[in-house]
């Protein structure tokens, strides 16, 4: 009796497995897709790696959580001065949780700069900016300079005294840029004046124009992080170990090319086809 009760869950169960696969082995067929998000999520990382390496995935998140919360706010915002002070309150006082989903955009962009930071620094304290990984550090420095046109664009949104004034500063700053200054000066007020122009611009840049850039640049980013593989501390043994001094006889002598923490998980990874 028992078996058979457990034959028949089993049963069961196993109609419910093959419904749940049925989507999912059809989009494999037709994409990949699925082949694809296990290969990143089950790679081979460097068996010494340790929580310093997650500050790039805790950056990522943070970045989804603007992304999500500035949709919401996108919603009830309203792009032009007579307007949009009194959006921002209607958020704040008026509509359901949107004291909660304003709070998060609004922290939550110092979170991502502290840890666009925190992130870049440990890349650079690890000497992970170094052969073959210089690409992917600049893919990074856009990144960053993307994160802080972002903060900077999203500051005049609520159009109040500190919004207007810390904007004021910000252009007359660009101005001052060597023969281009005048330019971006103008180009970010949208004309003589900071007005509804500036506002509608720095609206669409904050809302489209960098969200969009810094989607496309993390795709790049995290393709090189998967192409290139996670490199190790700099002192781990792993890595500066067996197959630095095998390196050393099969580079040729060209042991400036094998900093030792970048390249052997470079070799581990299976990026080099030797
Ligand atoms: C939106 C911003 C960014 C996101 C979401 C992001 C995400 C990531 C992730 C998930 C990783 C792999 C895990 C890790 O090492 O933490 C990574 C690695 C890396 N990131 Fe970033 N990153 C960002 C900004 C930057 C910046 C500003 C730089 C430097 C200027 C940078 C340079 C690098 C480099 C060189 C690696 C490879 C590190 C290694 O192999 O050990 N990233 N990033």
């Amino acid at each position: 009796m028992a078996v058979s009760a457990r034959t028949r869950k089993s049963a069961r169960l196993q109609r419910l497995e093959a419904a749940i696969n049925y989507p999912i082995d059809w989009l494999e067929e037709r994409s990949g897709l699925v082949g694809g998000l296990r290969y990143f999520l089950f790679r081979k990382v460097p068996g010494d790696s340790n929580w310093f390496h997650t500050l790039g995935s805790a950056t990522l998140t943070a970045f989804l959580v603007q992304a999500t919360t500035g949709v919401i706010l996108a919603m009830y915002y309203k792009p032009e001065p007579k307007t949009a002070y009194a959006s921002i309150q209607h958020i704040t006082n008026d509509v359901t949780l949107g004291w909660l989903v304003r709070g998060m955009h609004k922290w939550g962009a110092s979170v991502f700069i502290i840890l666009l930071f925190f992130h870049m620094a440990r890349v650079f304290l690890f000497g992970a900016y170094k052969y073959p990984r210089e690409l992917n550090w600049i893919v990074g420095v856009l990144l960053l300079v993307m994160g802080m046109a972002e903060g900077f664009t999203g500051y005049l949104l609520p159009w109040d005294q500190t919004s207007y004034w810390a904007t004021v500063v910000g252009i007359n700053l660009n101005g001052t840029v060597p023969f281009l200054g005048p330019y971006i000066a103008q180009f970010l007020r949208g004309g003589a004046e900071i007005g509804p122009d500036t506002l509608a611009r720095f609206y669409s840049i904050h809302m489209l124009l960098i969200p969009g850039a810094i989607f496309a640049l993390i795709g790049l980013h995290l393709y090189l992080v998967v192409r290139l593989g996670v490199s190790s501390p700099p002192w781990s043994k792993e890595a500066a170990g067996a197959d630095w001094v095998e390196e050393q006889v099969t580079t040729n002598g060209r042991s400036g090319l094998t900093q030792p923490a970048a390249r052997s998980s470079w070799r581990r990874n299976g990026g080099d086809a030797e």
